[in-house]
């Protein structure tokens, strides 16, 4: 079996840089995601109640506030009082202009890597027809508890095999997952053709800060020598998590074997190399920023 070549530990690249499209090769991306939802699903410590996955609705309402300022959507709607025990967990995103609360209703939206699903419950909460797609089986199986439109796609078919979703979506979101693919630049030409014309499309990705950071580097490079079988990877997880709740966000630092960080003028110019304008990087303010929400609208 040929070893496929990995730009990190290989080539010493981590930024990515359009001129190395089409240079790395596919992996098996459904498997590389699949435990973190499995475990997820199972409840195992440290992969749930985290605000990378969770999608209980005092979650999914931090969710909606991060996008629309607005606070409680969900458990005012239905007249409850969230738990203060689970606000604000994690970390907070720093979108600005926010979504109007109204932006999603009856819009049709692609969430494409969809995940366990958080964003797939958040869109529809305010509103929108969800349509997600992911290649993990267990992402799939969780997104299906909150959405009956959920399709096995691997996002790299659009353009060549899917050209019903060409023009499909009012809305598409693909949430980090550009930067843990061979060829992130391909991957967004895939994601932006299933915006209509006059259409949005939100991502997040890596920026060239935590991601590119020594520490992020050499426990990538340590964990990909060392843990081999799934009980390892896990391992490696929790041992280096620094406490054990936040194991997800450990696995999915380390597990992923392409993990790009992404210029900012880089991904900016994705949008506009492929017929996007009002591109806004959405979180240009927050301070130590990890990635870039960047979203642009489709020219007529
Ligand atoms: C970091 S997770 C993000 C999940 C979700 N967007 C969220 O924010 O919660 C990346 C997701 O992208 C999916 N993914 C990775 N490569 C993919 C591909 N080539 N096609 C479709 N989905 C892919 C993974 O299975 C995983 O569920």
């Amino acid at each position: 079996m040929t070893k496929i070549r990995n730009p990190h530990f290989d080539d010493n690249r981590v930024v990515w840089s359009d001129e190395y499209s089409g240079q790395y090769m596919p992996i098996s991306y459904d498997v590389q995601f699949d435990d973190q939802w499995r475990l997820f699903l199972e409840r195992a410590v440290g992969f749930h109640d985290h605000t990378g996955v969770e999608i209980s609705d005092d979650f999914i309402d931090d969710r909606i506030f991060e996008l629309t300022g607005v606070r409680d959507y969900l458990a005012t709607r239905k007249g409850v009082s969230r738990s203060e025990q689970n606000r604000d967990i994690g970390g907070r995103l720093y979108l600005e202009p926010k979504f109007p609360i109204t932006y999603f209703e009856g819009k049709r939206c692609l969430d494409i890597g969809c995940g366990a699903g958080r964003w797939t419950k958040t869109l529809k909460s305010l509103g929108g027809q969800v349509k997600s797609t992911d290649v993990s089986r267990h992402g799939l199986e969780s997104t299906r508890r909150v959405n009956d439109d959920v399709e096995a796609l691997n996002l790299f078919d659009i353009i060549d095999k899917r050209p019903d979703l060409h023009g499909f979506a009012d809305f598409t979101l693909c949430w980090g997952v550009l930067m843990c693919t061979h060829d992130p630049y391909r991957a967004f030409q895939n994601v932006a053709a299933t915006v209509r014309p006059g259409g949005e499309c939100y991502i997040m990705v890596y920026a060239p800060t935590y991601h590119a950071s020594e520490f992020v580097l050499s426990t990538r490079r340590r964990f990909h020598q060392q843990a081999r079988s799934n009980e390892e990877k896990l391992a490696f997880a929790y041992e280096i998590s620094d406490v054990p709740e936040n194991a997800i966000n450990l696995l999915d630092m380390l597990n992923t074997f392409y993990n790009w960080v992404i210029p900012q003028e880089v991904a900016v110019g994705w949008f506009e190399k492929n017929g996007f304008e009002d591109v806004i990087v959405l979180n240009r303010n927050e301070p130590h920023n990890c990635g870039w929400h960047i979203k642009g609208r489709k020219k007529y």
